[in-house]
């Protein structure tokens, strides 16, 4: 639980009771829980949908074994193995969570891939198809490609047959992003990223997805071709390795942050879009197609294995360094 945002030391382990589940709830004994970057800002104190809710326990996706249900949840009993999504509190070793927003785990899938499945998948999703409205014949260029949402976005992209380069910060990721599907990848520390986006592509993108934020929207929008769509998600770029929150660091980032003219986007033929998942966790019926849609693929053997790597829960804090640290590949997660 945070109880005042700061560094790693605000994440505690507390003992609380936890009621019975709730008309229309589930609850679930959790055996693992994904990392997102969100956590971070959560645990920080700059995730604008937790303003107001400290203490706050983090934690956006879970996985576990069903214990108990709340009045008219017909779908799950006792004992069933799930994985699902909620609006904070997965760091938890049970939860109450609502009916719509858990789905059984498929028998071959381990409780990690449960717990990391979820919030990576539905956003790669969400911003290449909703969203960003990916054609076949798209060039899409994929920013942290290595990361989370950036592999997720890649088996997508690989699936639906497009050309996409992915951009990673360190040469330790090209391996990941190139088994991900990527037909090519820049390592922006030892190449120009911005010369080699161009000579890849010189007419431009029709599609960049960009959870950088500041460090490179601006070029991001410049690269795109006419018609292209530039997709926004996050923020990474925000952040400060330190763990704290740097005060000059996010000044700076506020003003280079780029303001989209509605003049410049009609001249261009350029579209600009932004979304976060967790303001949509209560529109059932798209996320349980779109969840549909993923879980056949899954068995089909479609989406390759994402890397993960396990931390246990009493190491929280480390699991945040590292994700902090930009260095890390695939998905982090919790295990009991
Ligand atoms: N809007 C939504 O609904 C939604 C949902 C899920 C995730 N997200 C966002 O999507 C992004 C990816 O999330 P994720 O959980 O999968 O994380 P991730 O991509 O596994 O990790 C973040 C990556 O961002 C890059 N990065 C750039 N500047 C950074 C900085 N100052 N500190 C640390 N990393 C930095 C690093 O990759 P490179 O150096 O290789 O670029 C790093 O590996 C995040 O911005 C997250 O907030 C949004």
């Amino acid at each position: 639980m945070v109880e005042k945002p700061g560094s790693h030391q605000a994440l505690k382990i507390i003992e609380d009771q936890l009621p019975s589940p709730g008309p229309g709830q589930v609850q679930v004994q959790v055996k693992a829980c994904g990392i997102n970057f969100a956590d971070i800002a959560v645990r920080l104190g700059l995730y604008r949908a937790a303003k107001g809710l400290y203490p706050l326990t983090p934690g956006l996706e879970f996985s576990g074994i069903v214990m108990d249900t709340g009045d008219g949840v017909d779908e799950f009993s006792k004992g069933d193995r799930v994985f699902g999504v909620t609006r904070f509190g997965g760091y938890t070793s049970c939860i109450n969570c609502p009916a719509h927003q858990l789905w059984q785990m498929p028998e071959e899938w381990g409780f990690e891939k449960g717990a990391t499945f979820p919030v990576v998948y539905l956003t790669a999703y969400h911003a290449l198809h909703k969203v960003g409205h990916v054609t076949t014949s798209d060039k899409v260029l994929v920013h942290s490609a290595a990361g989370g949402v950036g592999t997720a976005a890649l088996h997508l992209l690989r699936i639906n047959g497009n050309y996409s380069a992915g951009v990673v910060g360190s040469a330790h990721k090209v391996e990941a992003a190139t088994r991900a599907g990527a037909d090519v990848v820049i390592d922006k520390n030892s190449q120009a990223l911005w010369a080699r986006v161009e000579e890849i592509s010189p007419d431009g993108w029709d599609l960049i997805l960009d959870a950088n934020g500041a460090s490179t929207l601006k070029e991001s929008y410049k690269h795109l071709c006419p018609t292209g769509r530039l997709v926004i998600y996050g923020f990474a770029s925000m952040f400060s390795p330190s763990g704290k929150k740097n005060l000059a660091k996010l000044i700076w980032y506020y003003l280079k942050t780029p303001r989209f003219s509605p003049f410049e986007l009609t001249t261009d033929n350029k579209t600009v879009s932004g979304f976060n998942l967790i303001y949509l966790f209560d529109k059932v019926e798209p996320f349980r197609r779109i969840m549909e849609t993923l879980l056949r693929w899954d068995a089909k053997g479609l989406l390759p294995p994402m890397p993960i790597t396990t931390y246990p829960f009493e190491e929280v804090g480390r699991a945040h360094k590292e994700l902090e640290s930009g260095q890390t590949v695939g998905k982090l997660v919790l295990i009991e």
